[in-house]
């Protein structure tokens, strides 16, 4: 069995190629259905966020195995496939597995340490359980990276400073409005990253906020955990009318077509109205065409780069620490793995052996008689057993410890010659 990932992230593609290809967790079941109804697909795993889509498989057969993962791709994003390649990157075997460890560590992303990609880890994680994606290899490997993930988080610093997205999208915000507190401020979404948005923006003392949603409570329950600042709220009936009063826009909704685009932004903006927006959302919230107006700056989360290269380097000594705890958790993983080969020798062995304690013995008592005690049995019953798990452990343990798979294949043969055990059967 093997392991590969196949996907595209911030480094290999623009959010316009991203956007295509974003699974929402409502589309994840029938994905993970056709994924693993391809012949050469055992076990798969969709990690959708709005820096990377990655599909995470079991295959008996590597190349076919991700030849089937790039066509779906292609066919759910409409893309053709040489258009695809040019944003896709393939890793396999241990490379893939370092590498989602470092993705759960926050390693790989935008925001170097940022702490939401370790959720939505675990939240994929829980999605390929629920749809029969993931099974024995997958449910271990996931387990190990979001292990890997929460060490990172505890061990070394890298998470500090609350560092997110909606952080960065602040930080531009600020760059490019210093005065952000004479500034009126919307923000369209009042989920995970709006909550983010509102406390970075006030830790900069914005002071005129108003949250829109497209349900009120929510955007209630969001400016109710923020008590000191008193943040209007309202739904998106209220769009045009808020837009109208705002300097500065950020969005973050999970809608899958933009809320804002060049031609609802000229209807109501007067020329002498600049406005900037922030879309932190993928799919965008608001169309590249909006940036086609005088008056509208607009800027996405590939705009956030400018900001996070800073941020990268006062970060890039704690990621070297977190590299040696990633380290540590992928040979554990390794180690796993490797021993699932030995697992049908051992227990042949071990039943062999067995076999033949077990008619000893019974000769043995049969000999001694009925006048031999329950209690000298019990004392003959564990002096064999011991005798037999002294002798089994030595070679169990030199088995799995063989790191090298042509020596532990050899080490295999040569128990089931000299053991005359039964053949391993082949698996398909
Ligand atoms: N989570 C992250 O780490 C992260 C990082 C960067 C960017 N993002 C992006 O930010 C966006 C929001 O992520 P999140 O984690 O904050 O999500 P979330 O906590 O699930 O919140 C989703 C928000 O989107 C609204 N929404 C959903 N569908 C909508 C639609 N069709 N029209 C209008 N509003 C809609 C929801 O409104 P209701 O309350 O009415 O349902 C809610 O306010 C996504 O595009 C995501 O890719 C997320």
């Amino acid at each position: 069995m093997n392991i590969a990932v196949v996907g595209l992230s911030h480094k290999t593609a623009p959010v316009e190629v991203r956007e295509k290809l974003s699974i929402p967790t409502p589309q994840t079941a029938d994905a993970i259905a056709q994924l693993t109804s391809y012949p050469h697909i055992e076990e798969v795993t969709i990690l959708s966020t709005c820096n990377r889509l990655e599909i995470l498989i079991v295959t008996e057969e590597t190349e076919q195995g991700v030849r089937e993962v790039t066509q779906f791709l292609a066919d759910y994003g409409q893309l053709s496939l040489h258009e695809l390649r040019q944003h896709l990157f393939i890793l396999l075997h241990q490379d893939a597995i370092t590498h989602l460890m470092r993705v759960s560590a926050g390693l790989d992303s935008l925001v170097l340490g940022e702490g939401q990609i370790l959720s939505q880890v675990k939240h994929a994680h829980q999605l390929a359980q629920q749809h029969k994606g993931a099974s024995r290899i997958l449910n271990r490997l996931l387990k190990q990276a979001i292990t890997a993930g929460k060490r990172v988080r505890t061990e070394t610093n890298i998470g500090s400073g609350a560092v997110s997205i909606s952080s960065a999208a602040v930080e531009l915000a600020k760059l490019k409005q210093p005065n952000l507190g004479d500034c009126r401020i919307s923000i369209l979404g009042a989920g995970k990253m709006a909550r983010l948005l509102v406390q970075h923006l006030l830790s900069k003392d914005a002071t005129q906020i108003t949250i829109l949603n497209r349900t009120l409570p929510r955007a209630n329950e969001l400016a109710a955990q923020f008590q000191q600042a008193s943040i209007r709220t309202g739904t998106m009936d209220e769009l045009e009318a808020t837009l109208v009063a705002s300097d500065v826009v950020f969005t973050c909704t999970s809608a899958t077509e933009p809320i804002l685009d060049r031609q609802a932004l000229e209807a109501i903006l007067s020329p002498d109205q600049s406005m900037m927006l922030f879309d932190i959302a993928v799919p965008r919230n608001v169309h590249r065409n909006t940036n086609d107006l005088d008056n509208v700056h607009a800027f996405n989360v590939d705009d956030l780069k400018a900001v996070v290269a800073q941020n990268q380097e006062s970060r890039r000594r704690m990621a070297m620490e977190a590299e040696a705890i990633l380290e540590n958790e992928v040979d554990s993983f390794l180690d796993w793995w490797r021993s699932l080969d030995t697992v049908v020798t051992i227990s042949s062995l071990r039943s062999k052996i067995e076999s033949i304690r077990e008619q000893e013995l019974e000769k043995a008592l049969s000999r001694l008689g009925a006048e031999f005690g329950e209690k000298h049995q019990e004392v003959i019953e564990a002096l064999t057993r011991g005798i037999v798990n002294k002798i089994l452990h030595d070679p169990m343990v030199q088995l799995r410890a063989q790191r090298d798979i042509e020596a532990r294949k050899h080490a295999m043969q040569t128990l089931h010659l000299l053991f005359n055990l039964e053949p391993t059967p082949s698996k398909k």
